[in-house]
């Protein structure tokens, strides 16, 4: 997720009556309150911090925990780092993973990166501000203490805190001949300054809990780049280079953490049969691939995101609750059988200020959501699981961009994440 363009969805929209008749029969199942005493995490009990914690690994395309299935069922918040840097905010980050846990959540996604600018980690190349790492420090001591497990992202193909573009602006500032964001991905200079972030981060020893980066089972994957799109190359060869050597850095660092792209997961040139399963015909020239990209031999995890309200330019409820299915079903479907790894849905949501939608049609989109991966899970599909985009404490508001969701505010939807846990604690443990 980065700055939506929203201004093609101020459409004029008929709501279609029947699909409210489609909403109910699928949210009636759900109780009006929280379910009062079920445990998602009955193998942690109350464990104190010093405990060992045992790695979210992956068999095949399952992740487990000792012996144990895991599967995710995540929320981003992608502000927590900067959050936690100054003190009268820090209680933020308590705050929500006391909410999600409360809900049943297991894992957090967020950024782990923030280059240049205000409160920046990177300040500069090779340059990292230790009070910004510190704050990260208590981000993971945080999730720790909650039991929450953390999906890092490392960097932003967004300008938003950063990301590609400020590495070129680095690069120009030090005398570099570069003219597009795309060069991030092929410049030797740009991917040493990457680079030296990468290790930067995976080798702190964290200062509240002394637990190296590398060995802490807080952390369940690295993310290498969020949402990476590279336009200038539309075969692919560029974007799949850079993800080859990264995810390779990655694990020449850290061997125990399994490790994702950060894809939106379009089709591409690999696989012309299945680029009709895109949004439209720009997403599979936009120097992405989905089955290639994970094909890179230190991949673990297919990432894909879940945004037909941005993607589809006209679409009803009805179109886009079926581009949900069939989204998934065909992801989860090669994840298992071409590409023999766990699937994260690591982004789904929806705003509701857009006109479209509503409260009520979010929950019947995450119920979509949801019930698709554990129908395919339950059949044998491939684990993984679903990350919510995006889930606010209180008083955070001004964040907000519409698909910030509210656990305190939406007693209805708490109850969907809720049982959502419940399903999958019943089914396989967290
Ligand atoms: C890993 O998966 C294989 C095949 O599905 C299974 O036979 C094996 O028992 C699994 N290993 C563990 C530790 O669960
Ligand atoms: C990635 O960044 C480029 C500009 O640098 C932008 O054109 C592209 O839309 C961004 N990615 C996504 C997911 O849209």
């Amino acid at each position: 997720m980065g700055q939506r363009n929203h201004s093609n969805l101020i459409l004029s929209f008929h709501l279609p009556f029947q699909s409210l008749f489609l909403a109910i029969p699928i949210l009636s199942i759900f109780p009006s309150h929280p379910p009062s005493n079920f445990s998602i995490n009955r193998m942690e009990g109350s464990t104190g911090m010093s405990e060992a914690w045992p790695m979210v690994e992956r068999n095949g395309t399952q992740l487990m925990t000792k012996d144990e299935p895991f599967v995710i069922h995540g929320f981003n918040t992608y502000w927590l780092m900067v959050f936690a840097v100054d003190p009268e905010t820090r209680h933020k980050i308590t705050d929500v993973f006391s909410e999600a846990k409360e809900a049943g959540l297991n894992t957090c996604r967020t950024w782990a990166f923030n280059d240049g600018g205000w409160r920046a980690l990177q300040v500069s190349p090779f340059n990292y501000d230790e009070e910004v790492l510190q704050a990260l420090d208590f981000v993971l001591s945080e999730a720790r203490k909650h039991r929450i497990r953390l999906i890092l992202s490392l960097c932003n193909n967004w300008s938003d805190y950063g990301g590609r573009s400020q590495y070129v602006k680095w690069g120009q500032e030090s005398g570099l001949d570069l003219t597009s964001d795309d060069d991030f991905f092929s410049d030797t200079t740009l991917k040493s300054y990457y680079k030296g972030f990468v290790e930067a981060v995976l080798t702190r020893t964290n200062t509240i809990t002394n637990i190296e980066y590398k060995n802490d089972a807080t952390i369940l994957a690295w993310e290498i780049i969020n949402e990476p799109r590279c336009p200038s190359d539309p075969s692919g060869d560029t974007l799949q280079a850079w993800i080859e050597e990264m995810s390779a850095f990655v694990k020449s660092i850290d061997p125990v953490h399994l490790v994702q792209v950060g894809l939106e997961g379009f089709y591409g040139p690999s696989t012309p049969e299945l680029m009709k399963l895109n949004p439209d015909d720009y997403s599979g020239v936009v120097g992405t691939d989905f089955i290639r990209n994970h094909q890179a031999p230190s991949i673990d995890l297919a990432s894909v995101h879940i945004y037909p309200d941005v993607w589809l330019s006209h679409s009803d409820q009805d179109d886009h609750i079926k581009f949900v299915q069939n989204w998934m079903d065909q992801h989860m479907s090669d994840s298992k059988d071409r590409l023999n790894m766990p699937i994260v849905f690591a982004e789904f949501g929806i705003s509701i200020r857009d006109e479209r939608f509503g409260s009520g049609f979010r929950e019947l989109f995450m119920d979509t959501v949801y019930g698709t991966f554990l129908r395919s899970l339950e059949t044998g599909g491939p684990g993984g699981g679903c990350i919510l985009w995006q889930l606010f404490p209180e008083g955070a508001e001004h964040m907000d961009d519409g698909y910030a969701v509210v656990l305190a505010k939406y007693p209805s939807t708490f109850s969907l994440v809720s049982l959502q846990s419940k399903r999958l604690s019943d089914g396989a443990s967290t």
